[in-house]
């Protein structure tokens, strides 16, 4: 080991010198225990996270750590969401088990990364309560996962190092794609609407976007190594390019990524609908490999709510832009996000919610109850929704959602589609899984050599959220 070469300054250098540094200390660790040290990386969250992860995992394959499947590990990284309060209670709960197995292998480390490290109160209270962790490293550094992980790996005390923002995007480091066929990619970080209830803008940062030619071509990267779909990530990718030099827009980007050979399809998370425009939706229905797909946050139907929340559309608004939407794409599949309980929703402010869902007829709808976050606007509010009343109407939209949704899934029954083959299935030999560019679940007919193909298939009967369908390629 030479110690007298200095790290660089320059990233992704600086990191690509310490994955090397990490190398040696996993070959010291061979020559000592005669076996490679395990990693597990667990995320919380969103896709954000799940791709975070996967740049986790890239750095820790490259330095020579071997997968864990459990927690049973050398080095535990949890990877936190704090969108809603389950989650950082979740992450508490696993922390005690964790420590029980630290006392079993005392050379283990634990790290935690991810949006609950971004929280002030949040790092105190591991400080304090859980000193066992020994790395804690928030969203904006996550590129310096190497070094962070060398520093704490050869100290004993507890390394924290948090940014509250930063301009750098580091892209060019190793990831580990959990799918050989698909992969996230960001196209932006961060988030500058400030919805009244979410503390996303406070642990991402202000929004900043990638420039058009990196990201393409880590996708023409991505396509040649075998990806044939993609999802395009951002907290709200129609104000993609607002940061970059000539403003380049998301259709724009759509409509180049498009032309990407061997790429199959293209979806994207999340759209807000303050500003998807027109230009947009033409991108999508004259992009091929755009899905037919858009995941469309309606947060409330009630526009008195809407204006509190900081949402910039109100009832009408949304409902026009989806008559847009569907005039141009019928057959689009929506889908949304709405949350019962906000502070001072009154029934009538819920029964705009459920008008909305019946009139719009959603694919399916992730229903989330209000959860009161630090530092948010909605927090201070006096008129907090009692929990007998929260989860009354959380019943009763959960109810009306599921039974929409079984009947607008089953739409599509008889027709033939392109299934993409994602996994065998988990129940039964002999099938495996897929989806639809419209998101749809398909069990059809085959084995473990189907995964990543695209496959015709005869969707044959609508199990309520998934089809069972079959082939029609003569396998
Ligand atoms: N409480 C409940 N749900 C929330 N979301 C964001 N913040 C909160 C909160 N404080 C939901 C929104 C968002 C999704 C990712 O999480 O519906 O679209
Ligand atoms: Fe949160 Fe609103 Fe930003 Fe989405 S758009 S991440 S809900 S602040």
């Amino acid at each position: 080991m030479n110690n007298t070469v200095t790290p660089p300054d320059q990233e992704p250098e600086r990191q690509h010198y310490f994955i090397g540094k990490l190398k040696e200390w996993v070959d010291d660790f061979y020559s000592e225990f005669k076996r490679k040290p395990t990693a597990f990386v667990c995320t919380f969250g969103c896709q954000m996270n799940a791709r975070d992860s996967e740049k986790l995992r890239g750095i820790l394959l490259q330095a020579g750590y071997e997968t864990a499947e459990g927690e049973e590990a050398d080095l535990v990284v949890y990877n936190t969401c704090t969108v809603r309060e389950n989650a950082n209670l979740k992450v508490y709960g696993r922390l005690g088990v964790l420590n029980g197995y630290k006392k079993k292998n005392p050379n283990m480390k634990i790290a935690l990364c991810g949006c609950m490290m971004q929280e002030e109160e949040v790092v105190s209270k591991i400080q304090k309560s859980y000193p066992f962790v020994d790395l804690i490293f928030g969203t904006h550094n996550l590129y310096k996962f190497a070094e962070l992980l060398f520093i704490a790996l050869n100290n004993n005390e507890m390394t924290v190092e948090t940014w509250d923002d930063s301009t750098a995007i580091v892209e060019e480091l190793p990831k580990k794609r959990k799918y050989s066929f698909k992969s996230g990619v960001n196209i932006m970080f961060g988030c500058n609407n400030f919805c009244s209830y979410c503390i996303v803008p406070y642990v991402r940062g202000r929004e900043k976007s990638r420039y058009p030619i990196d990201i393409i071509r880590e996708i023409e990267k991505l396509a040649s190594d075998g990806v044939k779909e993609i999802m395009l990530l951002g907290q709200n990718v129609n104000s993609y390019g607002k940061t970059l030099d000539g403003q380049p827009t998301f259709a724009q980007l759509l409509y180049d990524i498009n032309k990407i050979d061997g790429l199959e399809r293209i979806r994207f998370m999340t759209s807000h609908p303050k500003d998807l425009s027109d230009e947009l939706i033409y991108a999508m229905a004259e992009c091929d490999k755009v899905c037919d797909h858009l995941h469309l946050p309606l947060q409330s139907g009630s526009s008195r709510l809407l204006q509190d929340m900081n949402r910039h559309y109100d009832k009408e608004k949304y409902l026009s832009l989806v008559d847009k939407i569907r005039n141009v794409m019928p057959d689009i599949s929506l889908t949304t996000d709405i949350i019962v309980g906000y502070p001072g929703e009154s029934e009538e402010d819920f029964l705009e919610t459920m008008d909305v869902v019946k009139r719009v007829r959603y694919d399916s709808a992730f229903t989330f109850i209000y959860s009161k976050r630090t530092k948010t606007p909605a927090a201070e509010k006096p008129d907090q929704i009692p929990e007998a009343i929260v989860h009354d109407r959380f019943d009763r939209l959960l109810d009306t959602v599921q039974k929409i949704g079984r009947e607008q899934t089953a739409r599509f029954t008889g027709r033939i589609m392109n299934v993409l083959v994602e996994e065998e299935n988990q129940k039964e030999n002999g099938l495996v899984t897929g989806r639809l560019t419209n998101n749809f679940v398909v069990h059809l007919p085959g084995n473990k050599s189907d995964i990543g193909h695209t496959i015709p298939v005869k969707l044959d009967e609508c199990k309520g959220f998934y089809y069972l369908g079959s082939r029609i390629d003569g396998n």
